[in-house]
């Protein structure tokens, strides 16, 4: 009897397990919104049975079921000099791309080049089904599935832009798709696309000459041995990164703009957000069932310090909330003296649970990401005071789309803030719109929670899922302009001239002769 007990669970659970699939999932930026997309990911994957190896930049507060983390977060930094709120009003931080990428390139190196991730990396009993790595200005993590020698699928934390779009298909035209660091918002004008074209051609060769340079070095000292050490032929490292089978992204185009995407783009934008939102702590549960008028949420995100505003731009936001007659929570590392009744200071705050009361009117943001889709999945409209990288351009596209308004950071904001306050609780438009994106935003064939588990055991299940790739990605440019056709012709019509002038020209020897000819 114990025999066939024992048969029987092990039928059961080999039916079990070969559902369940070992997946490695790389996070390498230590930004709060980043592991909260990376935790979504890995809730989804863990709730559908499967076990998970995290590359942690931030570890999560609790242990989730299935999940190994690799923890990587004494070697990555915050470049944090370049979001300090204070430096970027006084205008004494540059933040353009040229900032960034060198940090970047810093990341990718501390994420590859240590001891947990090396450890991983030399341990030959690891195995993966598929590596999901997040795509942050790096392409370098294409490595992890060269040494698993398994798929590899990208994960966007962003809409979709030039960058990640040409490693799976093409780079769009610019001339109606822009660049990620962009503040432009299609149709565009004739010089928001020469500024476009210059974006994208300027960052071709950034690519070309630095940074291409700076992932074959990574990925040859501290992906290739491990390579070799597992017996597997080395692929080039271009084969790698233009070998991926999908991009999951953090979009949806209720929130973005309509942009076409190859097959293996799969939009799941609203994954990481609860289905129900979790109840508020008692006491700010109180505070709003008693706004009386309604309240505004005002937070400047996660990894931006509200403790970094000059003090007299805290005192006239402070001023300038207590004239208002709804209540205000503001989201705040430190408590605030001299705060007015109807202003509450939130050190923690429960974003999510907030923006699904009723009674919540309008969130003050910094246009981060995640917290214009948690406006549009909760239908708040917005005023968006953005700082960094993505932020200018999803403030733009929100302010485009009818649900929002924007508020330049500077010394003069509260003024600027209240104009934009009065306003937008005075017209129902921007609630109007806001609601119908919702709709939009929530009208989908399935939940974008279970199309991320679909599509990561679609990849898995068909060893790569090489049939959703386009030949957009291996065509080379000179066959896609026709240059092999515009050669050829050119030489058809060099040889008929030439034809036609010899045969012209023997013609009329000929003539010419008949002519001497007669004359003689
Ligand atoms: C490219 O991807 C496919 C499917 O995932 C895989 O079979 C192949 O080995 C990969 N090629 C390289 C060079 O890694």
């Amino acid at each position: 009897m114990s025999k066939w007990a024992l048969v029987l669970t092990s039928v059961l659970s080999s039916l079990y397990l070969s559902n369940a699939y070992k997946i490695l999932l790389v996070s390498p930026f230590p930004g709060k919104s980043h592991s909260i997309l990376a935790e979504g990911v890995l809730n989804h994957l863990s709730r559908a049975g499967h076990e998970v190896t995290y590359v942690a930049a931030i570890v999560p507060d609790k242990p989730i079921k299935g999940v190994t983390v690799i923890d990587i977060s004494d070697y990555v930094r915050m470049p944090t000099h370049l979001i300090d709120l204070k430096s970027i009003m006084d205008n004494t931080q540059r933040r353009d791309v040229l900032d960034i990428l060198p940090s970047m390139m810093n990341l990718s190196r501390n994420v590859t080049n240590n001891v947990a991730v090396q450890t991983l990396l030399s341990d030959k009993t690891q195995q993966f089904d598929v590596v999901i790595a997040e795509w942050v200005f790096s392409d370098v993590y294409a490595g992890f599935s060269g040494v698993f020698n398994c798929p590899l699928i990208w994960f966007s934390p962003v809409e979709p832009h030039w960058m990640i779009l040409q490693l799976v298909d093409e780079i769009p035209n610019p001339s109606y798709t822009v660049d990620i660091l962009s503040g432009n918002v299609p149709p565009l004008t004739f010089s928001q696309r020469l500024m476009e074209l210059a974006v994208q051609s300027i960052g071709k060769l950034i690519k070309m000459f630095y940074i291409s340079g700076v992932h074959q070095e990574i990925y040859v000292k501290h992906f290739v041995p491990h390579i070799r050490n597992r017996g597997y032929p080395v692929p080039p490292f271009d084969e790698l990164k233009y070998n991926a089978s999908l991009v999951l992204s953090n979009s949806h185009v209720s929130m973005g703009i309509a942009t076409r995407l190859p097959p293996n783009y799969i939009p799941i934008g609203g994954y990481h957000i609860d289905p129900v939102a979790k109840p508020l702590p008692k006491e700010l549960q109180k505070i709003v069932d008693d706004a009386k008028y309604g309240f505004i949420y005002f937070s400047m995100g996660s990894n931006l310090r509200s403790k970094q505003f000059p003090t007299e731009v805290k005192q006239d936001l402070l001023n300038m909330f207590g004239e208002l007659k709804q209540t205000v929570l503001w989201k705040f590392e430190e408590d605030l003296p001299n705060r007015p009744s109807n202003v509450h200071i939130l050190k923690w705050a429960p974003q999510q649970s907030i923006l699904a009361h009723e009674k919540c009117l309008l969130f003050i943001t910094h246009g981060g990401l995640l917290s214009t889709t948690e406006s549009i999945h909760f239908g708040v409209p917005t005023i968006g005071i953005p700082v960094f990288a993505d932020q200018f351009v999803n403030v733009a596209r929100s302010v485009k789309k009818g649900y929002a308004k924007k508020v330049d950071l500077s010394y003069t904001m509260a003024k600027d803030l209240k104009v934009a306050i009065q306003e937008m609780i005075n017209d129902t438009r921007y609630m109007k719109k806001i609601k119908e994106l919702s709709f939009i935003y929530h009208h989908r064939t399935v939940s974008p929670g279970q199309e991320l588990v679909h599509w990561v055991e679609h990849v898995i299940k068909t060893g790569g899922a090489r049939h959703l790739r386009t030949h957009a990605a291996t065509t080379p440019w000179y066959q896609k302009v026709y240059l092999d056709l515009a050669i050829v012709l050119l030489i058809i019509i060099v040889a008929i001239k030439y034809l036609f002038g010899y045969m012209c020209f023997s013609n009329g020897k000929k003539v010419l002769a008949n002519y001497k000819k007669k004359q003689n």
